[in-house]
């Protein structure tokens, strides 16, 4: 996450994430399923500018540098950007309003953390701006309301291993950069119809190993390490996956694989070159959108 201040307004930049690896322990009394994941953040931003207001309003406006904004995508209540506004209000009793500009470039229901990620910045961006003094640990309790990856996005991790519902992180040493190339189909994944369709495995693999890989930078280990058990269940209710999975495998890629509950994909590449010249290939494919982007240093 990285910001910077000028006049009132605060700008924050704020990354997405690929899952590397992401397996089924159990399903808990909460609904929720108990987990094991390695994110990963990688150079793809969303900005918000927040301005504090005269008024207690919280307004929320799409801004101009964004990217394929669908249009339908709301700016109430439903928005984890003003379900994370009103939650530090209501935990810290200040009636401060805000101006928020959102430049969206992340794209949404694509497993890839966006709206997780813009909830972390508003969580930070009002705690600096409305001068609540907040400390992380108080933030990271109001994160892990908000959804399972809104505390990885807090840290800003290079990359971290989720437990729990996701929500407990712990940060993991990553040598070098790994190259991607990402496409999001033109269809999206809804999280929790996702993990309604999903079984139990009967013997869940180790994230160790990759964690290890991950340290010593040996990408073509990290390729072979790659695992998500949310793919099936997605391909099974998803042909756009299917044939955007398909479609990376064609593209002599290490090795390709779903991001969280999808619908986005990606090939982690050779080198830098190899992700923009299979981006540029694909981006004439009508597949959906299509981005190069690497893992964070
Ligand atoms: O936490 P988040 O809002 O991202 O989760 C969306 C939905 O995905 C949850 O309501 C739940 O149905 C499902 N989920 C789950 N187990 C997790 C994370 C999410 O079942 N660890």
């Amino acid at each position: 996450m990285r910001l910077h201040q000028q006049g009132r307004s605060l700008t924050v930049e704020t990354p997405a994430k690929l899952n590397l690896f992401l397996e089924l322990l159990g399903r808990r009394p909460d609904g929720y399923h108990e987990l094991e994941t390695l994110l990963i953040s990688v150079g793809l931003y969303d900005t918000l500018v927040f301005t504090p207001a005269d008024s207690d309003q919280i307004e929320l406006v799409w801004g101009s540098r964004g990217t394929g904004l669908p249009a339908d995508l709301p700016v109430d209540e439903r928005n984890l950007i003003i379900r994370a506004a009103r939650l530090l209000r209501q935990h810290t009793g200040t009636n401060q309003g805000a101006h928020i500009t959102l430049h969206k470039r992340i794209p949404v229901e694509a497993g890839m953390g966006g709206g997780s990620s813009d909830a972390a910045a508003t969580l930070v961006g009002l705690n600096r701006v409305w001068k609540l003094g907040l400390p992380m640990s108080e933030l990271h309790n109001l994160a892990a309301t908000l959804g399972s990856d809104v505390n990885f996005f807090l840290d800003s991790p290079v990359a971290a291993v989720g437990r729990g519902r996701g929500e407990q992180i712990t940060p993991v040493d990553v040598r070098g950069v790994l190259p991607f190339v990402i496409v999001k189909p033109h269809s999206g994944c809804s999280t929790a119809a996702v993990f309604r369709h999903v079984q139990l495995p009967s013997a869940p693999k180790s994230i160790t190993t990759l964690c290890s890989a991950l340290g010593t930078g040996q990408t073509q280990h990290v390729a072979k390490l790659l695992h998500n058990a949310l793919q099936a269940p997605v391909v099974d209710l998803n042909v756009d996956v299917a044939l955007t999975l398909q479609t990376l495998q064609q593209q002599d890629v290490l090795a390709a694989g779903m991001t969280g509950s999808g619908s986005a994909c990606f090939g982690l590449c050779r080198s830098v070159r190899q992700a923009r010249t299979i981006a540029r290939r694909l981006s004439s494919q009508e597949l959906g959108q299509v981005f190069s982007a690497t893992s964070l240093t």
